[in-house]
């Protein structure tokens, strides 16, 4: 049987960064699901609709497929035959994607692909409701969390690493990661929740390396490897 670890939490926690890191440590397969949210949102507004017309994003869903490549280990998203991975990192993606996922028919044109590569594969997937709702027997659950000012900060330095911040930079990140934490534990349908078997890590004040070491001592205490 394959071995599937869950990592939920909401944005900004560090779970994707930490989640690859830890598929590369243990040769597993990293499965961001965020992604697939992102694809169909990125989708929506490139066709110019809105986002949050519930039945106009349903409308679309018969014409839209979304797959999931590996190359190299790395993670590609495949919409209608595009590789649409580097194009759904930006902001306005990050907030089409939340609208679109509080849409019951989204989430479920979503699921069989996120379980069935998780019923095939050794598998490290993250998302908001991986532990709850996708794959509720996965053997190692965690719930990574810290502040929404620790994780506007860690986002805010990246992008002054990256000479992309400016002066208000820190205020409107921390306002839309408040934001998207309320779209995502309010929505009715598989909301962001620590699911009651999940172990609940804070990594607030955490270095990167310290988040790694502690979720390896949290998976280390629940399988072999
Ligand atoms: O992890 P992310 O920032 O790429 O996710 C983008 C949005 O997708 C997030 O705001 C909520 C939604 N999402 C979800 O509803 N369920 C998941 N398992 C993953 C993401």
């Amino acid at each position: 049987m394959p071995i599937n670890i869950a990592i939920d939490g909401p944005s900004g926690s560090g779970k994707s960064t930490q989640a690859r890191e830890l598929a590369r440590r243990l040769s597993y397969i990293y499965v961001d699901t965020g992604a697939l949210y992102r694809a169909i949102g990125f989708y929506v507004m490139r066709k110019g609709a809105d986002t949050k017309d519930e039945e106009s994003v349903k409308s679309f869903l018969p014409g839209i497929s979304v797959s999931l490549e590996y190359v190299d280990g790395v993670q590609r998203v495949i919409l209608n035959g595009e590789d649409i991975s580097d194009l759904i990192r930006t902001q306005p993606v990050s907030m089409a994607a939340s609208d679109v996922s509080r849409i019951p028919e989204v989430r479920e044109f979503l699921l069989d692909l996120q379980r069935n590569i998780a019923a095939e594969n050794n598998v490290i997937m993250d998302g908001r409701d991986v532990g709850t709702v996708i794959l509720p027997n996965a053997q190692v659950k965690i719930f990574l969390t810290a502040t929404p000012e620790d994780r506007a900060m860690r986002r805010f330095m990246e992008l002054k690493a990256s000479g992309k911040e400016d002066d208000d930079a820190y205020e409107r990140i921390l306002s839309e990661i408040i934001e998207r934490d309320k779209n995502d534990t309010t929505r009715k349908i598989s909301p962001l929740k620590q699911a009651d078997d999940a172990v609940l890590l804070d990594n607030t004040g955490y270095e990167p390396e310290e988040t790694m070491e502690a979720l390896l001592k949290i998976v280390r205490s629940k399988i072999d490897v």
